[in-house]
């Protein structure tokens, strides 16, 4: 017997149920005059493993959208869950006036990117340099962008020899939703679990893996 207690929950309470959804990021961007611009966003996710692909969701007429469709390249900047770096990222989704620099406004320091103009945000420990692939204007306003990841930069201290994250070290951040305000939350545990399952499709699962890999 399942006594197990399911809530259904309304549709106003789905967006803080789903939470963690994506990483916390501040994304930045540069201008036709080359002036950059930062933002964060809740919705930030990698789509697709390899070769890398990340999309978010923003408001089609604002900076980042104007930027994105006059520039083509964006920057995505993985802040640590530390109080201090938190305060300045909140301070990145205000709506300051176009050619107003959010980096400085917020006290970040900006950084020169290996491979496209968007800046680098130093006190964030993760960089992906992304060239744009795709956007679409959907649901009333919004626009959904993808990008290829050109070029990806971390702490040194963050990362393993094999390019596993450190995670007490990189302290990934997650935006817990728009109904929670400035709630963010922390993901640095990490746990590799088996899977008690012998068949056929196990064995195909490690050979796709093994191609979109290029491994063995
Ligand atoms: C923690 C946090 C998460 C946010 N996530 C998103 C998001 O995923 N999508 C979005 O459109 N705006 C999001 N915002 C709001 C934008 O950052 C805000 O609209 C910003 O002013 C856009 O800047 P821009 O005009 O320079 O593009 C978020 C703001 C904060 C503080």
């Amino acid at each position: 017997m399942n006594r197990v207690v399911k809530q259904d929950q309304p549709p106003k309470f789905w967006d803080r149920l789903f939470a963690p959804s994506s990483c916390l990021a501040v994304i930045t961007t540069v201008d036709a005059q080359g002036r950059a611009n930062a933002a964060s966003y809740g919705t930030c996710t990698r789509v697709n493993h390899e070769p890398v692909y990340i999309a978010f969701t923003t408001s089609a007429g604002k900076d980042t959208a104007n930027n994105l469709l006059a520039t083509g390249e964006f920057t995505v900047n993985l802040p640590r869950w530390e109080r201090s770096t938190l305060e300045k990222v909140r301070i990145c989704g205000l709506p300051f006036a176009p050619g107003v620099s959010e980096i400085e406004k917020a006290g970040f320091t900006a950084l020169p990117a290996k491979v496209v103009k968007p800046p680098r945000i130093l006190e964030c420990a993760r960089h992906f340099e992304c060239r744009l692939e795709w956007t679409r204007e959907w649901a009333g306003g919004r626009l959904m962008v993808c990008g290829k990841l050109v070029a990806a930069s971390v702490d040194a201290d963050c990362v393993d020899d094999n390019g596993y994250l450190v995670w007490d070290r990189a302290l990934s951040a997650h935006y817990c939703g728009a109904p929670y305000g400035g709630g963010f939350v922390a993901a640095f545990q990490t746990m590799f679990v088996d899977r008690p399952y012998e068949g056929p499709e196990a064995e195909q699962a490690e050979r796709d893996a093994r191609a979109m890999f290029k491994e063995g």
